[in-house]
């Protein structure tokens, strides 16, 4: 007997939504059972769709709703409008939204309004203020009232998850993010010609000094934040031995901040933003990673490089756990600090370096796609890794 296959509708809209529901998209096209229907929102435009023409998906839907300098509230109303056009064209059996954007929360109570079952992709990541980071504290912890199945990438987010009162299953499943990153790194890693056309692109980068490869674009930051991070680069930009690498946002907001405090300056390359090929093998060049941004936290573990969060706190703990992350705040004394400590002590380096995956295994878009179906799975067990607390301890003291 045929059985109708189900329409699952994937609903996503910026650089790291896109990114991290690739993997998932390709494997729900695979499902013979499945109806799988892309709509992006466009709450991104062109680094949105960097990453749609890496991975090759071609949406159903593009509700193209950006605009300059975008409010939340602006935002979230165009999306909830939007959005219900689609799901009332489709009749979806699922709606399937991922992570902690506006594009996240609003679509998934549109799809709530329309009695839409929701399943949550990146689930339980938690850092228990509302205001940091904000909004997407706020916004993650909605989506998972609103959902029915969760898929929470960690032990750790399956346990915040546990201690809340909610309505919806939860699966250990891996961060998505993995099964993206290692489908880019096979590809530069076994391709010669493509890897010396990324490293073309920087030409500007020197073998022998290290890379400091920057990323800083949270909300909560914007300001002051911003202006002491930007503060810190230009005094770790006065040694001879660093090169700093920083692709800036396209946020306006980010962009007036950080081109004014580091626009010109030596040793500083103010980049556009880089496809995530080209930023993948930014990271796997780099010697310490300096970053505010979810995606990157889990990213650089993976492939061994240091991280100092520019953060005062974190949803993604487990790295830190490892001792192969730091977070160092936005002070600007703190962070060049911890660079400096970093780039001087090899012993530090190394301890840092280790390859952890704490995040994923490469698995999630398979157990996800399981758990949809309704088939058994084995969820993800991360291998724990021995902390390096002694460094962790030594750094944590020196910036108290
Ligand atoms: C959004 C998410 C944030 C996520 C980040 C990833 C919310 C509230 N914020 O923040 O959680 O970490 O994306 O990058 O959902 N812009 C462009 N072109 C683009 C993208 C952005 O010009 O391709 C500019 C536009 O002027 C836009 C502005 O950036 O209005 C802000 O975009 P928005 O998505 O509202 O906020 P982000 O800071 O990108
Ligand atoms: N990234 C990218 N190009 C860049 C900078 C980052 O492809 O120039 C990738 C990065 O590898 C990670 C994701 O974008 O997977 C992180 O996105 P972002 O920092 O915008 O958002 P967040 O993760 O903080 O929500």
């Amino acid at each position: 007997m045929n059985t109708k296959p189900k329409t699952i509708l994937s609903i996503f809209g910026t650089r790291p939504e896109a990114i991290k529901m690739a993997p998932l998209v390709k494997a729900l096209e695979a499902e013979p059972d499945v109806r799988s229907i892309v709509c992006v929102t466009g709450q991104h435009r062109s680094m949105l769709q960097q990453v749609l023409d890496l991975f090759d998906i071609t949406p159903h839907h593009d509700l193209a709703i950006m605009s300059e300098n975008q409010s939340l509230n602006g935002l979230a109303s165009r999306i909830i409008a939007s959005v219900d056009d689609v799901i009332t064209a489709e009749q979806p059996d699922r709606v399937l939204v991922h992570g902690d954007t506006t594009t996240a929360t609003a679509a998934a109570l549109a799809a709530f309004h329309r009695q839409v079952p929701v399943a949550h992709v990146e689930a339980g990541l938690r850092t228990g203020d509302m205001s940091k980071p904000w909004p997407e504290e706020m916004n993650r912890r909605v989506v998972d009232v609103v959902s029915d199945l969760m898929f929470a990438p960690t032990p750790r987010s399956h346990a915040n998850l546990a201690v809340e009162t909610l309505q919806g299953r939860a699966f250990i499943t891996g961060n998505t993010v993995i099964d993206a990153l290692q489908s880019v790194t096979k590809r530069i890693d076994a391709n010669d010609a493509l890897r010396r056309t990324l490293d073309a692109r920087f030409p500007f980068l020197d073998h022998s000094k290290h890379l400091v490869l920057v990323t800083g674009h949270r909300r909560e930051s914007f300001g002051r934040g911003l202006r002491d991070i930007c503060a810190a680069l230009a005094r770790l930009a006065r040694r001879t031995d660093v090169q700093i690498v920083y692709p800036v946002h396209l946020n306006p907001n980010v962009r007036a901040t950080v081109i004014s405090a580091l626009g010109g300056a030596q040793n500083v390359f103010l980049i556009e933003p880089q496809d995530y090929l080209g930023f993948v093998r930014l990271l796997q060049r780099a010697t310490v990673v300096l970053t505010d941004s979810g995606g990157v936290q889990e990213e650089a573990p993976a492939l061994g490089k240091p991280v100092l969060v520019m953060r005062d706190v974190t949803e993604r703990p487990e790295a830190i756990d490892a001792g192969t992350a730091v977070l160092v705040g936005t002070d600007s004394e703190a962070i060049a600090a911890s660079v400096h400590l970093l780039l001087d002590d090899a012993n530090a380096r190394a301890a840092f370096s280790r390859r952890v995956n704490p995040y994923g295994d490469g698995r999630a878009s398979a157990r996800i796609v399981a758990a949809l179906a309704g088939r058994p799975f084995e969820e993800f067990r991360p291998v724990v890794a021995r902390g390096t607390k002694d460094v962790v301890g030594v750094m944590r003291e020196a910036f108290a």
